[in-house]
């Protein structure tokens, strides 16, 4: 049995409901889903708090529905929180020390944002530009959901979601040119602050 606090959706930022090329009603319809991941995982938390830990069991059990979803609720609450702080801005080349990192890993601001939207061509769910404190550089990951497939001890600095809910009702299937979209609401002010945050340095 573990202690739990229950947490509360963040606000949406009025900027994002003024995006280029993603509808406000995209936006809006998006924030409802990321409004459900934190309360399913309020709800699945209050289950953990009396779930029978006896009957756990690798095949199927309580425990274990529980704590899978678990992890797909936290996902979608994590990669979401990311992904909507992060919007809002004027996109263009990351500045500052994002700006320096990326360079220094991807060659050019041009060569990351190919890559990252090849990689969300590639993906089900996610791409995610993060910085791996063990290997100390920026990699560009895939997510084929709001759970698979994060890396230990990386942390997401950009979180493209790739998923239809984000673009469908404004390109229909024409995913292409939602990342184009995205990559031009980016606010890089916002990243650069995580940078500096979790003291991140070339
Ligand atoms: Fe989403």
């Amino acid at each position: 049995m573990s202690s739990y606090e229950e947490i509360r959706p963040r606000e949406l930022k009025p900027a994002l409901l003024e995006l280029e090329g993603i509808s406000r009603a995209s936006v809006e319809a998006h924030y409802k889903l990321y409004q459900g991941y934190v309360a399913k995982r309020n709800e699945i938390l209050g289950k953990l708090a009396t779930v029978d830990l006896g009957s756990a069991n690798q095949v199927s059990s309580d425990l274990r529905a529980l704590k899978v979803e678990l992890s797909f609720a936290i996902g979608g609450i994590k990669n979401h929180e990311v992904y909507f702080e992060h919007l809002g801005g004027e996109g263009g080349d990351p500045s500052g020390a994002l700006g320096g990192l990326i360079e220094r890993d991807f060659g050019s601001a041009e060569a990351w944002r190919a890559d990252l939207k090849a990689t969300g061509m590639a993906g089900r769910g996610w791409a995610w530009t993060a910085y791996d404190w063990d290997e100390g550089r920026l990699f560009n990951y895939i997510g084929d959901t709001q759970n698979t497939y994060p890396i230990w001890n990386a942390t997401p600095l950009v979180a493209l979601d790739v998923y239809e809910h984000a673009y469908f009702l404004d390109f229909q299937t024409d995913r292409a040119s939602y990342i184009e979209a995205f990559f031009g609401n980016l606010d890089w002010g916002v990243v650069n602050d995580w940078v500096q945050q979790y003291q991140i340095t070339p």
